[in-house]
C-alpha cells in the first residue's frame, strides 16, 4: 500500500456532502417567545418542537449552524453510552439508571418518528451498538456492564467474537440501535422550524442575558432578543449566572478519521471500553463504504501534538482493517460533568426561564435530542418523566465531590505551570503553518506562521481565567487547558467559556 496522505483541512464528511441553507445576521432589536441560542441538536430540535405547537422561536447562531459538535459527531443513535449502566446504579440506583436508559430511548425514538414523518433521506439504519474490550482487566467491568443490563432489563448478548475481525476478547451488545447523516437530518428540522415561523439568525453571537420581568438575550453588536424564555444550547453555556458550570465539567477532545477499505464492512456500531478509545462506523458515501474510525481522547489543551493522535488512529485502521484511501480528518469537543448526567433545566433557581443543556459526554444525538424534548416540554407547561433526572441543581455528594476536587486541582495546576513556563522558542525557525510559544517583552506570546508566511501573535493568557492556552496544530487553533475554551490563531473566540478574544500582539 502506498503512503497515505493526512487530508489538509479538518472538515468533517458531514459538512462536506451537504449544502446547508444560510441565515442572515441579527441587525435590530426583536421580540420572542422563545429565545434559543445555539443551532446544534438541542437548539434546532427545540425550535422544531416549538415552532410546530405555534411558539414564536428565534434562534441565534455566533457562527453557522450545524457547524460546533453535531457536525463533528460520529452521529450513533444509541442508548449504549459506553460503560455506564452498572456505575449509574452504583450512585444513583436502579430507577435512576433506568431512567437515564429511557431517556435515551424515547430520544432514539423521536428520532426516527421525525424521520419518518417527515420523509427524511438521512441514511438512517438501524444497527447494533457493540460495547468491546480486548485489555484483561475489562473483562469484569463489561460482566458487571452485562449485569446492570440483567437489572435493568435491557435487550442484549454478550460474546467472545464479533463479524468485525478486530481482536476483541468479549463483546457486549445492545440491539436496534441506529446511525445517521446528523446534518441531512437537522437540515430538514431547521427547514422546517422556518416554515413554522422561527426565525434563524447566524453570525449573531450572544454575550449576555439581562434579567428582569422576561429574559433579553444580549448580542455581541448590542441587540437585543426580548422573549419569556431562552434556551442555552450553545454547548458551554455561553450565560451561566455565576453558577460556575465550568468547575463543574471538563472538556476533552477526540478525533475521527474517515477512510476507505477494501473489506466489506459487516455492520454494527462499535466502541471500545478501555483507553485508548477505538469506535468503528461506517456511513455511505456515492455508493461505497466510509468507515469512521474515532478514539484518542484527551483532555482539551493537554494533549501531545494534536496530529499525533490521527496518525493512532490511521496506524490502528492500517494494521487491524486494511485501508486504501485516507478521506477526511476531523476532530470534536465534548463536556462531560462530575456525574457524567448532562445538566438539562433552569440555570439556577432565581432564573428559571433561563434554560441550559450542556454535558453530553460524547453522546450528544440522544442527549441532545432529550434535552430539547425536556426543555420544550416545560416551556409548552408539559410534564417531562426527566426532568429531575438532569436538573442542574441536582447535588449527588460522593463521587461528585472527588471529581470537582480531582478537576479543580487540575486546573489549579495548569494555571501554575502555564505562569512558571519559560519558554523562548524563536521565530526565526518556525516553518510555515506552524506556531510555538515565545516571549516578547517578558509576556508569554504565542506565534502562528501561516501558510503565506504571515505572522499571527496572540497574548497566550486565557480571557476566561487566565490560564495560558497551548497551540493545538490539528485544528489550527490555541485550546486552554483549563476549562476548554478554544480560540483561533488570530485569537477570536471558538469555544467558551471564554467570551473575549486573546488580546493581539502587533509586530514588533
Ligand atoms: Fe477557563 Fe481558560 S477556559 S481559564
Amino acid at each position: 500500500m502506498t503512503d497515505l496522505q493526512m487530508p489538509k483541512t479538518s472538515q468533517p464528511y458531514w459538512a462536506d456532502s451537504i449544502s446547508l441553507p444560510e441565515f442572515s445576521k441579527l441587525e435590530e432589536s426583536i421580540k420572542a417567545d422563545v429565545g434559543i441560542v445555539g443551532g446544534g441538536i438541542t437548539g434546532i430540535t427545540a425550535a422544531y418542537l416549538l415552532a410546530k405547537q405555534n411558539v414564536k422561536v428565534v434562534l441565534l447562531d455566533a457562527d453557522e449552524i450545524l457547524n460546533g459538535t453535531t457536525g463533528h459527531t460520529t452521529a450513533k443513535i444509541t442508548a449504549q453510552h459506553g460503560l455506564i449502566y452498572d456505575e449509574l446504579i452504583q450512585h444513583f440506583g436502579p430507577e435512576k439508571a433506568l431512567q437515564y436508559y429511557n431517556a435515551a430511548e424515547e430520544a432514539k425514538k423521536l428520532i426516527e418518528q421525525n424521520v419518518e414523518s417527515l420523509n427524511i433521506d438521512c441514511d438512517y439504519k438501524k444497527e447494533d451498538a457493540i460495547l468491546f474490550t480486548n485489555s484483561d482487566s475489562y473483562i469484569t467491568q463489561l460482566q458487571n456492564e452485562k449485569k446492570a443490563y440483567d437489572q435493568l432489563k435491557i435487550e442484549h448478548e454478550l460474546k467472545d467474537n464479533m463479524p468485525l475481525n478486530i481482536p476483541l476478547k468479549s463483546a457486549l451488545i445492545m440491539k436496534n440501535q441506529a446511525q445517521f447523516h446528523p446534518l441531512k437530518y437537522l437540515k430538514v428540522l431547521a427547514e422546517e422550524s422556518v416554515k413554522n415561523g422561527a426565525q434563524i439568525y447566524e453570525q449573531t453571537v450572544a454575550v449576555d442575558i439581562e434579567y428582569n420581568k422576561h429574559p433579553s438575550i444580549i448580542t455581541k453588536d448590542g441587540h437585543r432578543v426580548t422573549c419569556n424564555h431562552v434556551i442555552a444550547a450553545s454547548h458551554f453555556p455561553f450565560y451561566d449566572k455565576e453558577s460556575f458550570y465550568f468547575t463543574r465539567m471538563y472538556a476533552e477532545r477526540s478525533y475521527i478519521i474517515a477512510v476507505k477499505s477494501p473489506k466489506k464492512y459487516p455492520g454494527g456500531m462499535y466502541i471500545n471500553a478501555e483507553e485508548p478509545t477505538r469506535s468503528i462506523r461506517t456511513t455511505n458515501m456515492n455508493d461505497e463504504e466510509l468507515w469512521l474510525i474515532v478514539g484518542e481522547n484527551h483532555k482539551t489543551g493537554q494533549g501531545k501534538s494534536t496530529m499525533i493522535h490521527y496518525t493512532g488512529l490511521l496506524d490502528f485502521a492500517k494494521q487491524k482493517l486494511g485501508i486504501t484511501d485516507f478521506v477526511y480528518r476531523w476532530s470534536a469537543q465534548d463536556l462531560t460533568t462530575l456525574d457524567k448526567l448532562p445538566y438539562i433545566g433552569p440555570v439556577t433557581k432565581e432564573e428559571d426561564n433561563v434554560l441550559v443543556a450542556t454535558g453530553f459526554r460524547k453522546w450528544g444525538m440522544t442527549n441532545g435530542t432529550i434535552a430539547a424534548k425536556i426543555l420544550s416540554d416545560r416551556i409548552l407547561e408539559k410534564d417531562n418523566a426527566y426532568k429531575e433526572l438532569f436538573s442542574p441543581a441536582r447535588f449527588q455528594a460522593d463521587p461528585s465531590i472527588r471529581k470537582f476536587a480531582r478537576i479543580n486541582a487540575d486546573v489549579a495546576k495548569h494555571m501554575v505551570k502555564g505562569k512558571l513556563d519559560n519558554t523562548k522558542n524563536s521565530i526565526d525557525d518556525l516553518s510555515a503553518d506552524d506556531a510555538t510559544v515565545t516571549r516578547i517583552n517578558g509576556k508569554r506570546t504565542g506565534v502562528y506562521k501561516d501558510q503565506n508566511n504571515k505572522i499571527h501573535m496572540v497574548d497566550t493568557t486565557c480571557t476566561h481565567l487566565g490560564c495560558e492556552v497551548e497551540w493545538n496544530s490539528g485544528e489550527r487553533s490555541w485550546d486552554c487547558p483549563c476549562h476548554g475554551s478554544r480560540f483561533s490563531y488570530t485569537g477570536e473566540v471558538i469555544e467558551g467559556p471564554a467570551k473575549r478574544p486573546l488580546k493581539k500582539i502587533e509586530d514588533q
